[in-house]
């Protein structure tokens, strides 16, 4: 039990750039919401806040790809996402947006206060302009040749290839993404949040009082403190964002991280009255839950934002989790290697507690976690079939059986039965510490042992063997066993909500109380449960070669984007095109050549004569199937000797991504000769 009166949860604020992913969710959306659920079932004041983060240059450039506006950008996505965590169960109270009225009021009226304070130092500095798009460029949006490497392509904060951080300045021959144009360097001003001044105030306060909070977290603020903190610019020029509230400050916004985080305040207003009692009353407790590539933000940043602010609580804990990598790659956006929530929620319909169940299991609660969907087969078939929707059917089908659905009273206890109730309170303390302690995984570990242990009193006990011949015992048992069903149901309301209700409906209780949990008489004899119904199902090898394929494409596809980037070849003119005389033929013969593995003689048909070709095809066609096929091929090619084969010509074929071969042949049946041109 924690020593406050109230708790505020802010999750991420995700980017409506695009919709969430098992990386966002396993990362901070399924972790809060098991929180809360916890801590709503155990009766205290809690909140769950979320929102989308809807500024940002990203969202601009979206906006101008696609030819809409960055308004048009946001609303589809905030409403995917929100649509999307609600049928997944994120059991937000408020759910909200950092384009609302009252966020830009909020998000303004807190830089006002602090500029009044003069808590903000002014610079003009010379950045990178893009005089045809009449914009200032962030970083990332330049790109030219990296200094180390000599590689094209590299941004403006960083070079991938080589892996070096850069600033804009330093890039060769740097080029606006925007426009394509050349920048130019032009003076601008900007608001700083000093956070050099900050420093001591956060070595005391995360260094020396909060030594507590997870190692990954504690460790990365150390580093960031160690290395000396510098003044953060939180403005920016563009054209979308909340404005700087300042006289003179035209064309410019807020920076994104600065109003983001902001949004946590907004959305408490715009959600109750009483937002400030969340925010500020000491007895409040602020917990963060976020993903690691936002741990400065979290720790750093708007804690010192809050600080010099002044009226604020800063955050009892963030509980940041690492990466999940999805079949061995990192989640990609842009990529598209990613699973989908509104798409999982589509292909499995009413499967939500499947996926909670599996990212909360594989949860990178300590280091980067791989998602497989092997692995999300085994664990529905092997734990949530096997194990929990087994035993809680066999409780509720035999207590029908035998009782007709009226829970038996245990009469006489075997020193057995006590060690199996007495393991029963054990196990949910576990589980009450675990959370209480963010350790999500082993908190849901020791709830399937919960099952386990059901599965274990059954099989020991085998009342099915015994019904006849000791009545007595077997009550006993029953007994046992429901009680142990009930305590299901609470103790997994926070992880499997969907699943909790239907044990709970099927006990006949509720189980939104988590005072009732390790109590081994909460179903009283003579109390009537429900009918039994199926909790989950087996997944078979199909629906996963499904989503494997999916995969698969994609992969093959960024395999084929890439290539397709692979520069140009020079340019050649017209006359010199024109030199090559290509034609479409038939294949009329085809056989191995003998002694090599990848040549294919073939006797083709090209409309003016019949002539031999060898081709480097054999890896990838039979010689009996490709006989008849019309191919495209160069027919003046200068004779080669191949294999001691002479040669005639050059078949044209496509690459596939993995280097498969396929004819480049006309889609309907044309005349032996035609040209290609
Ligand atoms: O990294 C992100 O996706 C950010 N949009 C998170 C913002 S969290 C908060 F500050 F709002
Ligand atoms: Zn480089």
């Amino acid at each position: 039990m924690n020593k406050y009166k109230r708790t505020i949860v802010t999750t991420a604020l995700p980017y409506a750039n695009g919709p969430v992913h098992i990386g966002h969710l396993a990362g901070v959306y399924v972790p809060a919401d098991v929180y809360v659920r916890y801590l709503r079932s155990k009766g205290e004041d809690v909140l769950l806040i979320g929102g989308s983060d809807e500024h940002g240059v990203p969202i601009t450039l979206k906006a101008k790809n696609e030819g809409v506006t960055p308004q048009d950008i946001v609303d589809r996505y905030h409403n995917i996402i929100k649509k999307s965590f609600e049928e997944f169960g994120i059991s937000f109270d408020i759910y909200s947006r950092t384009t609302t009225e009252t966020h830009y009021r909020t998000a303004s009226d807190f830089f006002k206060t602090l500029y009044e304070k003069g808590e903000f130092i002014e610079k003009e500095s010379e950045q990178y302009y893009d005089e045809e798009a009449k914009q200032f460029l962030a970083d990332r949006y330049i790109t030219g040749t990296c200094p180390h490497c000599h590689k094209e392509g590299a941004y403006g904060d960083q070079c991938e290839s080589c892996g070096t951080s850069l600033n804009a300045t330093d890039l060769i021959n740097p080029k606006s993404m925007v426009s394509g144009s050349v920048p130019v360097m032009k003076t601008t001003k900007h608001w700083y949040l000093p956070l050099d001044k900050y420093e001591a105030f956060l070595k005391k306060w995360i260094l020396e009082d909060h030594k507590e909070w997870k190692a990954n977290v504690y460790g990365q603020c150390k580093s960031w403190i160690d290395q000396g903190l510098q003044p953060r610019a939180v403005s920016r020029d563009l054209d979308w964002g909340v404005p700087v509230p300042v006289k003179g400050a035209e064309g410019k916004v807020l920076y994104v991280w600065f109003d983001a985080p902001i949004g946590y305040i907004s959305a408490t207003k715009e959600l109750t009255p009483e937002w400030e009692k969340y925010w500020k009353d000491p007895e409040s407790r602020l917990l963060h839950f976020i993903g690691k590539d936002n741990i400065v933000f979290h720790c750093i940043v708007f804690p010192s934002m809050l600080k010099a602010e002044g009226s604020y609580n800063l955050p009892e804990n963030v509980p940041a989790n690492e990466f999940l990598n999805l079949e061995g790659d990192k989640i990609s956006t842009s990529r598209n290697w990613a699973v989908w929530l509104h798409e999982y929620l589509i292909d499995f319909k009413d499967k939500q507690d499947i996926l909670r169940y599996v990212l909360t299991a594989t949860a990178p609660e300590t280091k980067d976690n791989d998602f497989t969907w092997k692995e999300f087969q085994a664990r529905n078939n092997n734990e949530l079939v096997a194990v929990l929707g087994n035993f809680v059917n066999r409780v509720v089908v035999l207590t029908q059986k035998y009782y007709s659905g009226v829970v038996p009273s245990k009469s006489i206890l075997e020193d057995f039965d006590t060690r199996v109730l007495n393991e029963i309170v054990d196990i949910v303390k576990r589980v009450e510490v675990s959370l209480e302690h963010f350790k999500f995984r082993d908190a849901l570990k020791e709830a399937m042992n919960l099952a386990r242990l059901g599965n274990k009193y059954l099989a020991d006990t085998e009342p099915w063997k015994i019904i006849k011949s000791d009545e007595e015992r077997v009550k006993t048992i029953m007994n046992i066993s429901l009680q142990i069903t009930a305590n299901l149901a609470i103790v997994f309301n926070p992880f499997l909500p969907f699943t909790s209700l239907k044990i709970a409906s099927m006990m006949n209780i509720d189980n939104s109380k988590w005072i009732n949990v390790g109590e081994i008489d909460m179903l009283a004899p003579g109390h009537v449960i429900g009918t039994p119904e199926l909790l989950f199902e087996k997944i078979e090898d199909e629906q996963i070669q499904v989503q494997l394929d999916r995969l698969a494409s994609t992969k093959n596809f960024n395999a084929m984007s890439s290539k397709v980037a692979v520069p140009l070849k020079d340019d050649v003119t017209f006359d010199e095109f024109s030199k090559m005389d290509i034609r479409i033929g038939t294949i009329l013969e085809a056989e191995k050549v003998a002694k090599t593995k990848k040549l294919l003689k073939l006797l083709v048909d090209t409309g003016i004569d019949k002539r031999t070709v060898v081709s480097g095809i054999a890896e990838f066609f039979e010689p009996e199937d490709i006989i008849g096929k019309q191919v495209s091929m160069i027919v003046n090619l200068a004779p080669r000797n191949i294999k001691g084969i002479e040669s005639r010509g050059m078949i044209l074929m496509a690459e596939d991504a993995d280097g498969s071969l396929t004819f480049v042949s006309p889609l309907k049946k044309v005349i032996n000769g035609s040209e290609v041109r």
